[in-house]
């Protein structure tokens, strides 16, 4: 569910009407609302309550300022992947102890600033990434609290590029080394082993691969223990997915997912750890554009909208699925016609999608594109140097530009020409 709805035909986001955002802002644009944020954060917080837990965004889905403050002062926690992601998440507000640092190849420099400014845990995904923290470290005279993330070696079942969780992925190690890579850790005077991390891949439909990974990790836990490590906390990862089209079967519910965690964990006594970014931020955002020309081809219409690949690329990148709509709905009953929707940068795969069906448009015309708001904005590029696009909030009847869109002159003045030129 989220706040994106239509009253006497005309698309609001919460209570502000799209188009007058749009007029306000210029097209195109992305936009988010606070109450299905808030609302997303806290039906994973509930659906794990009666245990001792911390719901992590996935900052990579959306990180905009105003994003993360509005989910930091709800009391989350952030899943950060980069040094830019953890000085974000702090500069928002978020207290060292609730950010965890995830990603293959976490650098010193990087590992300094965490351990500097404070870091809840880290996900360590290899041996030497673990000899790194480690020097680090003890460099700066202080422990770090680690996990390990184990590859279950589980068919998340979703598109290739995002699952994370088989053998052949490059993620964490795998679970038949764990006993082995867990006691040199323990032997690393600089490092804390507090838990396991566990993520298998993104937009799962399902839950039979979360239970099976989790099963492993129960097993493993109790194994750990055995060995004499002292495991309370862990990361289950995100990953749990959204309906693209409204129209398929919908995937399962936080609270279901909450139910198989405490079915599959709940007797370990463990604090437990989540990592959602697209079920948070996925259906909070839509990204509107205006139609520019419609185009008739030889044996096709052409929609060409202001909007590309470079605003949002999952299409393009995972044959991404995103219900458009018009921001304006057509009188009931107007019949609808097939369009292929496309961008205007110099290329074929600048295609939204083909043969969609919608209600007759024409140029001027604002449509939005649905379950925009995670992996949108933060994949996008000035690619054919179309400046980015901005981002505005809405809360109840008020919205805010939360990143401008950046002037023609801002953008070329980021190069820098050499002397010699
Ligand atoms: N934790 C870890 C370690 C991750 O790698 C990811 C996502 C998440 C949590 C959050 O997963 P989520 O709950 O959002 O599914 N750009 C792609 C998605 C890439 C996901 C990468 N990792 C897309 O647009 O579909």
């Amino acid at each position: 569910m989220d706040h994106f709805l239509y009253r006497d035909g005309a698309l609001y986001a919460e209570d502000v009407p799209v188009a007058e955002i749009a007029a306000a802002v210029g097209t195109p644009f992305y936009v988010y609302s606070t109450a299905t944020l808030l609302r997303h954060f806290r039906l994973f917080d509930e659906a794990l309550s009666g245990m001792d837990h911390l719901v992590c965004f996935a900052m990579k889905a959306a990180s905009n300022q105003a994003i993360l403050k509005t989910l930091a002062q709800a009391g989350a926690g952030m899943d950060v992947v980069s040094q830019g992601e953890y000085l974000r998440a702090k500069a928002a507000g978020v207290p060292g102890d609730k950010i965890v640092f995830s990603g293959v190849g976490k650098t010193a420099e990087e590992i300094h600033t965490a351990l500097t400014g404070g870091i809840r845990q880290f996900n360590v995904e290899s041996e030497p990434e673990m000899e790194t923290i480690n020097k680090v470290a003890l460099d700066l005279g202080v422990t770090a609290p680690i996990t390990i993330r184990v590859n279950p070696d589980v068919d998340a079942k979703t598109h290739a590029k995002i699952a994370t969780g088989k053998s052949e992925n490059k993620f964490g190690i795998p679970i038949s080394r764990a006993r082995e890579v867990y006691a040199l850790a323990a032997s690393m005077k600089g490092l804390e082993v507090i838990g396991i991390d566990v993520h298998i891949g993104s937009q799962l439909t399902e839950l039979e691969p979360f239970r099976l990974a989790y099963q492993k990790v129960a097993e493993l836990t109790e194994t750990l223990r055995a060995d004499g490590h002292n495991i309370r906390r862990l990361d289950l990862g995100g990953g749990l997915g959204i309906p693209y089209e409204r129209s398929n079967d919908a995937p399962p519910l936080p609270v279901e997912y909450g139910a198989m965690v405490k079915e599959t964990l709940g007797h370990l006594n463990v604090e437990i750890e989540i990592e959602p970014g697209r079920l948070i931020a996925g259906n909070s955002g839509i990204m509107v554009s205006k139609v520019i020309y419609v185009k008739q081809g030889e044996d096709r219409q052409f929609l060409i909208l202001d909007g590309a690949m470079n605003d949002l690329i999952r299409p393009a990148m995972y044959e991404a699925h995103h219900d458009i709509i018009p921001v304006i709905e057509a009188e009931p009953g107007t019949e609808q016609t097939a369009y292929d929707i496309v961008g205007p940068v110099c290329e074929s795969g600048d295609t939204f999608a083909k043969g969609r069906m919608m209600t007759p448009l024409q140029a001027d015309d604002l449509v939005a594109f649905r379950s925009a708001g995670a992996y949108g904005a933060v994949m996008s590029s000035e690619y054919n140097s179309r400046p980015l696009i901005p981002e505005v909030l809405v809360n109840g009847d008020q919205f805010a530009v939360i990143r401008k869109r950046p002037t023609f002159d801002e953008m070329i003045n980021r190069d820098t020409i050499p002397e010699w030129l």
